[in-house]
């Protein structure tokens, strides 16, 4: 009995009056404890879940003392006051956003619509978080950017040396997430309609009737000498008789045509 009254009287009275003994010790010795104990975990701000049902009470309870460890409101209750923030505290102190107590999967993520500063689509969604993030996901804040370009550049200069890529590094504008090929031009008709209006269903490939040079874009034809019909230099000279500034060149036809119509 004399380490009962030792603990009583050095001040953790608190703990040890609130609880009789016998709801977790027994009348046979301190240790071990009750199978069961009568003390119902749910009453606290941290009900015991998953793994942590499974842990001992002085895992979490710790002490030097016995007055130290029946101060059981001691504990505190965030994730990583007991375990390690691998993360550095790049994402931040809510870490059940993204965990619970059953393991350190991403239990508690939802890929779809938890990641929105830039979403998983296509090849993304299959890959690692680590193959963008590194290990641990330390690369959160700062060295990632959602710019293409920052991670691609590497299969974009290879394209760029073979010669048959136009030197444009924002690869949203012609490419999607899903693969490299087939492009994606559905942006297109922002810059000159080919999918509405006058050209729609007018062309047959990129290369064939606009864009001749395949390693710049920015290089196009308009269909000029002979390679449209419609747009043969005779027709277009008496088109365009009364016209000032008239040239049977693609920029200029494109200065007075940007969007493919007559009259714009
Ligand atoms: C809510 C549960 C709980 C209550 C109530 C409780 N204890 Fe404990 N007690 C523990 C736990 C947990 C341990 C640590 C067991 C271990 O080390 O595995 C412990 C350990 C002890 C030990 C140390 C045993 C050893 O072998 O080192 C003593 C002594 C003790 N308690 C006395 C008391 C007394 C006296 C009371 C009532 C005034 C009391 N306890 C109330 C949970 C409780
Ligand atoms: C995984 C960690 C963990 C384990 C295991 C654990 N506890 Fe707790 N316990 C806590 C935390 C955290 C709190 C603090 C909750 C709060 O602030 O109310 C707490 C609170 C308590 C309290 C209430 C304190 C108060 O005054 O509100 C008691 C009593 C207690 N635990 C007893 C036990 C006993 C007995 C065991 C073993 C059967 C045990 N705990 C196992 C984490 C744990
Ligand atoms: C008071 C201390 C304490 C707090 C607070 C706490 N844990 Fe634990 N946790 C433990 C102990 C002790 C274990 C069992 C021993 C171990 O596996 O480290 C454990 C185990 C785990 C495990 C199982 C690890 C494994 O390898 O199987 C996970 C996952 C976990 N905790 C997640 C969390 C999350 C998420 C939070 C916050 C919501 C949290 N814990 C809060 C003490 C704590
Ligand atoms: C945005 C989601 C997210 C948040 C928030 C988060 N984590 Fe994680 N955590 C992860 C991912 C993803 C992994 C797996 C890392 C990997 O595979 O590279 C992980 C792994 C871990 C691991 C296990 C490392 C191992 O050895 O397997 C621990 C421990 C961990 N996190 C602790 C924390 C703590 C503590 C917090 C809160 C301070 C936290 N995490 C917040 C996503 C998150
Ligand atoms: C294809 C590359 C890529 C993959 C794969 C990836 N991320 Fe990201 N992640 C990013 C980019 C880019 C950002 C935005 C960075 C910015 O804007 O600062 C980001 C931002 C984040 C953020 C910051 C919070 C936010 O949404 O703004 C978290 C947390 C995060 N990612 C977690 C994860 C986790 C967990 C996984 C695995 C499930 C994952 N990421 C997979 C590229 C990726
Ligand atoms: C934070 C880095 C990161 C950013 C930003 C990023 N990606 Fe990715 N992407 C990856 C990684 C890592 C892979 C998988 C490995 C690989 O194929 O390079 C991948 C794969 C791809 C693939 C599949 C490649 C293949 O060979 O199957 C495409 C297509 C793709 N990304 C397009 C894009 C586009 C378009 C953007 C801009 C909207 C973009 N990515 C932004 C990291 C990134
Ligand atoms: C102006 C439009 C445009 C832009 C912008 C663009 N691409 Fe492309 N890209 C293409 C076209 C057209 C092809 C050829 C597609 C085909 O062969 O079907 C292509 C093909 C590719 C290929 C496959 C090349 C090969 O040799 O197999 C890769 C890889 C690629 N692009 C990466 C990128 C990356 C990375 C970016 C941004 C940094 C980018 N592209 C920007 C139009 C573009
Ligand atoms: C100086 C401005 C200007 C330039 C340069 C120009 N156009 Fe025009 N274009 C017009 C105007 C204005 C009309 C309407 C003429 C009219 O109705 O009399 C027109 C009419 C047309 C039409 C007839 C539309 C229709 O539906 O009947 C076509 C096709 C056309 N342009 C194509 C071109 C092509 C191709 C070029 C480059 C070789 C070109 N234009 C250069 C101003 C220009």
């Amino acid at each position: 009995m004399t380490i009962v009254s030792m603990i009583v009287f050095s001040g953790a009275q608190e703990d040890l009056t609130k609880i009789p003994c016998g709801q977790c010790h027994t009348p046979s010795g301190w240790r071990p404890l009750l199978v069961e104990t009568r003390f119902n975990h749910d009453q606290t701000l941290f009900p015991l879940r998953e793994k942590h049902q499974m842990a001992d009470c002085i895992q979490c309870h710790r002490g030097n003392t016995n007055e130290e460890l029946h101060q059981f409101s001691m504990a505190e209750t965030t994730c990583q006051s007991c375990h390690m923030d691998i993360h550095h505290g790049f994402l931040g102190t809510s870490c059940e956003n993204c965990h619970n107590s059953q393991s350190w999967e991403m239990t508690n993520w939802q890929k779809a619509t938890d990641h929105f500063a830039f979403p998983l689509e296509g090849a993304h969604a299959q890959i690692e978080c680590s193959d963008c993030h590194g290990l641990g996901l330390n690369q959160i804040s700062g060295t990632l950017t959602n710019d293409c370009f920052s991670c691609h550049m590497n299969v974009y200069n290879q394209a760029l040396a073979a010669g048959t890529h136009s030197d444009n590094p924002n690869c949203i504008l012609c490419h999607n997430t899903r693969a490299w090929t087939p492009t994606d031009m559905s942006h297109h008709d922002l810059f000159f309609p080919i999918f509405t209006g006058k050209h729609r269903g007018e062309w047959s490939t990129c290369e064939a009737e606009c864009h001749v040079n395949p390693s710049d874009y920015t290089d196009f034809s308009c269909g000029l000498n002979g390679v449209c019909h419609e747009h043969g230099q005779s027709k277009m000279d008496d088109e365009h008789d009364d016209e000032r500034g008239y040239v049977y060149d693609s920029k200029s036809c494109f200065q007075c045509h940007p969007r493919g119509e007559e009259d714009d």
